[in-house]
């Protein structure tokens, strides 16, 4: 018997403002983020630094400490700013999420103080994730620093640190108070952190915008050196691309199956567990969306002129295309002859993760993507195979046999949607691999 249908809606609304020298003492609008619903309080601020950012702009505590202090009626800091590793060693360190969360404690924060996070994608998911517990949730303004953070990632309504070997395993969707986005940090930001988090921007261009993927394509090279003013561009066009999708796709928490924002993402999350987090994740991205785009070729959902102008554009934007983690195997099980990719088995977790059918986005045109349920194996291995083979890395993928794939793959094509028992056996195999 149904005694009641229970129905809660929480509507969330936060703003995101494109600012430059969000620290400076002239610039009101970190303030105005802060004091938005109550400005008649003095609101407790606690930065939280990412420690290659502290160290790249060495004035930056005492810039926030002028801040804060010069607006003494809205702003008081609850301490001297926290700085914490920055990089994926923030996510895959639990004791140093622990020991936040015991700070954030100490520190007396509470469901209406304010975590204070300056940093890139890493540290806004770590601390995003200790705060978002702590009490079950302490406010969260985010000042990303990272083309990725600040084109994708810190605009969204996700946390999370790795756990168990798994990327993301823990988490919470959780939406800012506030995010402000100052292009001037990308001053400091490395040519290599430049490049990776363009990634997300091609991701989104791919599946939402022609438009922006032109734009990247034709503005490749400037961006590709790393010129603020086309990433600043970049970073502002992606962010609304990503803001939009949020908003307007009908499933802000990811309740369901489909995940279009994560094009590309089921082979990069294996790659970068594979290879233990040297591979940046936006660069996992670009070989992820490589591989899709030319399996989307291969299987007939887009043209070969389509799949050429994708890897071009990657190419040209400054990213490799090729990692030997691509070639890792691991013996086949259940009676199956020989090795196997292990980077396939990227596919059945990115299933595990979501829940459900397995459902992965691939292009059917620049701008326009499809969902489909399953992926044959051998097309995808022809996939990499052509990666390899662009990279100028020649030979067969010895296992498999890239030029016999298309052969041995009749009988494995099932494997990946139909052996998932098998192959979640083997994920938790390469996973413990990964983690030690
Ligand atoms: N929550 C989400 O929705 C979401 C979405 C996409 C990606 N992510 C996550 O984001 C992470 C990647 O983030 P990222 O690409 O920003 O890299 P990152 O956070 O790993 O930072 C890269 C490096 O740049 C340094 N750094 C950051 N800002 C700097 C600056 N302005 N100047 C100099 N150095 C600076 C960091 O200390 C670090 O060493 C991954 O863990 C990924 O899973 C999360
Ligand atoms: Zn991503």
């Amino acid at each position: 018997m149904l005694l009641h249908l229970q129905r809660i809606a929480v509507p969330f609304e936060y703003p995101v403002y494109f600012t430059e020298g969000v620290f400076s003492p002239s610039n009101a609008d970190l303030a105005a983020a802060i004091a938005a619903k109550e400005p008649r309080r003095r609101h407790r601020v606690l930065p939280v630094i990412d420690g290659g950012v502290a160290a790249a702009w060495p004035s930056l505590a005492d810039d926030i400490a002028r801040y804060v202090g010069a607006r003494p009626d809205l702003l008081t800091l609850a301490a001297e700013p926290i700085v914490v590793p920055g990089g994926e060693a923030a996510k895959n360190d639990g004791a140093a999420t622990a020991a936040l969360q015991a700070r954030l404690d100490a520190l007396g924060m509470d469901r209406q103080s304010f975590v204070m996070i300056v940093g890139g994608g890493a540290v806004l998911d770590m601390v995003g994730y200790a705060a978002a517990t702590v009490h079950r949730g302490v406010r969260v303004v985010r000042i990303p620093t990272t083309v990725l953070a600040q084109a994708d990632s810190g605009v969204g309504v996700k946390n999370g640190v790795n756990a168990f070997g798994k990327k993301n395993l823990l988490g919470t969707f959780a939406p800012p108070f506030a995010v402000l986005i100052d292009p001037r940090f990308l001053e400091t930001l490395p040519l290599r952190d430049k490049v990776a988090g363009m990634a997300e921007a091609v991701k989104v261009a791919l599946i939402r915008d022609a438009r922006l993927f032109s734009w990247l394509s034709e503005h490749a090279p400037a961006l590709a050196s790393g010129s603020l003013a086309p990433l600043a561009q970049l970073v502002r066009r992606s962010a609304e691309i990503h803001l939009h999708h949020i908003a307007s796709a009908g499933d802000p928490f990811e309740l369901g199956s489909a995940r279009p924002l994560d094009f590309g993402h089921w082979a990069a999350h294996k790659l970068e567990s594979l290879t233990k987090h040297r591979l940046r994740h936006g660069e996992a991205v670009a070989i992820g969306i490589a591989i899709d785009t030319l399996y989307a070729e291969l299987a007939g959902l887009c043209s070969q002129a389509t799949a050429a102008a994708v890897v071009a554009a990657l190419e040209a934007l400054g990213f490799t295309l090729w990692d030997d983690a691509l070639a890792m195997t691991r013996a086949c099980e259940r009676g199956e002859r020989g090795e196997r990719l292990c980077v396939l088995d990227g596919l059945d977790e990115f299933r595990e993760h979501l829940g459900g059918e397995l459902t992965v986005t691939l292009l059917e045109d620049v701008g326009r993507a499809r969902e489909v349920h399953a992926m044959e194996e051998r097309h995808i291995v022809a996939a990499i195979a052509r990666l390899r083979e662009r990279a100028g890395r020649r030979g067969a993928l010895a296992a498999i046999g890239a030029t016999g794939a298309a052969g041995a793959a009749t009988g494995a094509a099932g494997a990946v949607t139909g052996a998932a028992g098998a192959v979640t056996g083997a994920a938790g195999a390469v996973t413990g691999a990964a983690q030690s």
